[in-house]
């Protein structure tokens, strides 16, 4: 155990100075600066998120490095080794995003290409200090507007955090690329009571956007509110920032849609609630779902909507549910 910590350090240490590295990088790179200004980002919003440049060439973060060994710079993912076991450099010519854990230890690195070209975004691998899962990007930038807004965003992209940021929407966070976890909705939940899932508009949004539903659940308590901002189709937060406007996006937010409604118009999507057979379908659908509520205040209230919605009492879906009918006592 002694020696893991020793090794997690001197991996810290290492993406730390690769951070320093990338980001001197981009001051002598015109076309990744040009870049950047395109997509509307100012010098000090690439500052305050450590953006950086990983150059040209197979080899260069590893001349950089002449004092680390090739097993560290491989153990943090930096440098990849090919059949012949020739070494080289995993992210090149890319546009650095560097990841950090909540006490602002670079853990990780997305690299985006410059422009067109694929893959669009290269990751760093999970390392004994990068467990995808558990990490929020952006964290660290938007501690303080969470506070201040009692209220998190979380978003899919490292630009939709940035270019958030560059127009004053500063309390958002990224799951990165992955779906949330129930180690993300823990975390999100104890930063605050309120939480607004902005995903893409597009249909892997839609997708991403419902498993996070799925997965907070059973980590839902009475004073917390998730709610779900859906976009127009085109648009990303980024996107849709840059062209509506941060006041836009902060209404947009305030009518974002709360989770017990998205809950019901997901269950609703494939009944016919004019057929009894329907309406039986959807609370058997829901079953599982609803159950799993950890809010018990919440979930009567679901209970109660879905008692509504399908033409039944609130002691036939409780009984249904398998649930103490609270109401007969
Ligand atoms: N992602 C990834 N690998 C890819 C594509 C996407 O890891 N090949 C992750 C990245 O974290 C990315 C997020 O998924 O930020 C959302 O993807 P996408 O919407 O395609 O990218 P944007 O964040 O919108 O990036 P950009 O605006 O630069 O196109
Ligand atoms: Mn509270
Ligand atoms: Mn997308
Ligand atoms: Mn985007
Ligand atoms: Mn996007």
């Amino acid at each position: 155990p002694n020696r893991d910590r020793v090794r997690e350090q001197s991996l810290t240490e290492l993406m730390a100075q690769a951070a320093r590295f990338y980001k001197e990088q981009l001051k002598r790179s015109p076309v990744a600066i040009d870049y950047l200004k395109g997509r509307g980002l100012t010098g000090e919003i690439a500052a305050r998120y450590g953006l950086g440049y990983a150059p040209e060439g197979w080899q260069a973060l590893q001349a950089a490095f002449p004092d680390y060994s090739a097993a560290s710079l491989l153990e943090c993912g930096l440098v990849l080794e090919n059949e012949q076991g020739r070494r080289y450099d995993r992210f090149r010519d890319r546009i650095m995003f560097p990841i950090q854990d909540q006490r602002g230890n670079v853990i990780g690195f997305g690299g985006r290409v410059l422009g067109k070209g694929e893959p669009k975004y290269l990751n760093s691998p999970e390392t004994p200090i990068f467990e995808k899962g558990r990490e929020l990007y952006g964290l660290v930038q938007a501690r303080q507007a969470i506070r201040d807004h009692e209220c998190v965003l979380v978003v899919e992209g490292y630009m939709d955090v940035v270019g958030l940021a560059q127009f004053g929407v500063g309390n958002a966070v990224a799951t990165l690329g992955t779906a949330a976890t129930p180690h993300h909705i823990q975390k999100l939940l104890r930063l605050t009571d309120r939480v607004v899932f902005c995903f893409d508009g597009d249909a892997a949004g839609r997708r991403a956007a419902g498993r996070a539903l799925e997965v907070s659940l059973e980590h839902l308590a009475d004073n917390k509110t998730l709610t779900f901002l859906f976009l127009p189709e085109e648009h990303d937060p980024d996107s849709f920032v840059r062209a509506e406007g941060p006041d836009a996006f902060r209404a947009a937010m305030n009518r974002a849609q709360p989770l017990a409604e998205f809950l019901l118009a997901e269950l609703k999507k494939d009944v016919d609630l004019a057929t009894a057979e329907g309406c039986a379908r959807l609370v058997h659908e829901a079953k599982p779902l609803v159950t799993r509520i950890g809010a018990p205040l919440l979930r009567l209230q679901v209970i109660k909507m879905l008692a509504e919605t399908a033409g039944f009492t609130q002691a036939e879906i409780e009984q249904s549910f398998g649930l103490k009918n609270a109401s007969a006592m």
